[in-house]
């Protein structure tokens, strides 16, 4: 996947195009993270119910997935469902659960098609059990695969992710009778949910909230962060290229001197 890829799509002269032309094909992020945000706003702004926005976030879900794959993103991470959206309604939580099951099936043939791996990130276990099947068949179907690492950040907490890497982390220590002053960042990291993968280089927000509401707090370190005010369900892919373009446009430091992306 690459610049001529996205050309076939992309509508000749358009906007779009030139944002195309001008990204960096050898500079791009390896993982864009993004918090899904504004389906709520989305539709109380068209006198909807709130779960209508979540339906029509799909189309934003399916948008970006298929922009990242043929960008040729490494990584890409959709934040879907924290440990704290249990809080909301019932009745929207079961709604989100269903949309998430029948996405995952009506998916699965892209996903195989464009070589994508899928993945989730959170405490899956305490999803039910119907949910876990669909996921757990998604990820078995897709493992082989060597394109772009789709993850969905589902029941997921960056606290909860943290504190459950050093639980693991201390019974294998047990395990294996090693000492705990052995710990690095290293060992750590190797038993988070992203194990093996690279930490976001870019961090997306949509529906303007200016905060991380718990999402890969260890990782986004050093994540530029770029966070627009359209709602999720009008994400589209010229707004992905225009956040990785003004993400080129930075100057990432890493607490150093003058060192670009
Ligand atoms: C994001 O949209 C989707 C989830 C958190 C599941 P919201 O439902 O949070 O929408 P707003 O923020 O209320 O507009
Ligand atoms: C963050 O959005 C979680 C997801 C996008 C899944 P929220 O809408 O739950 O975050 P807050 O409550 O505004 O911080
Ligand atoms: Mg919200």
């Amino acid at each position: 996947m690459s610049l001529q890829d996205l050309l076939t799509v992309v509508p000749a002269g358009s906007d779009e195009a030139d944002l195309v032309r001008s990204l960096d094909f050898g500079r791009l992020p390896r993982h864009v993270a993004v918090i899904m945000d504004g389906n709520g706003r989305w539709a109380q702004l068209r006198h909807k119910r709130r779960v209508e926005g979540h339906r029509a976030g799909i189309d934003a879900v399916r948008d970006t997935v298929e922009t990242s794959a043929r960008i040729g993103l490494e990584v890409l991470t959709l934040y879907a469902f924290s440990i704290e959206n249990w809080k909301r309604p019932q009745s929207e939580v079961s709604t989100l659960m269903g949309l998430l099951k029948r996405y995952l099936r009506a998916e699965l043939g892209t996903l195989l098609e464009n070589d994508i791996r899928f993945q989730v990130l959170g405490r899956v276990h305490e999803l039910p059990p119907d949910v876990q099947q669909e996921l757990g068949r998604a990820q078995e179907r897709t493992k082989g695969n060597g394109g772009l690492r789709f993850n969905i950040a589902l029941n997921y907490g960056g606290r909860a992710e943290i504190t459950d890497a050093v639980r693991s982390l201390f019974q294998e220590l047990l395990q294996d009778g090693r000492d705990p002053s052995g710990i690095d960042e290293q060992a750590l990291a190797a038993h988070l949910y992203t194990a093996g993968q690279p930490d976001p280089d870019l961090l997306i927000r949509t529906s303007g909230e200016l905060r991380i509401s718990n999402f890969l707090l260890w990782q986004i370190a050093y994540a530029e962060i770029w966070v627009t005010d359209v709602l999720w369900p009008d994400f589209r892919r010229r707004h992905l290229l225009q956040a990785i373009g003004d993400y080129q446009k930075r100057e990432r430091r890493y607490g150093g001197i003058t060192t670009t992306v």
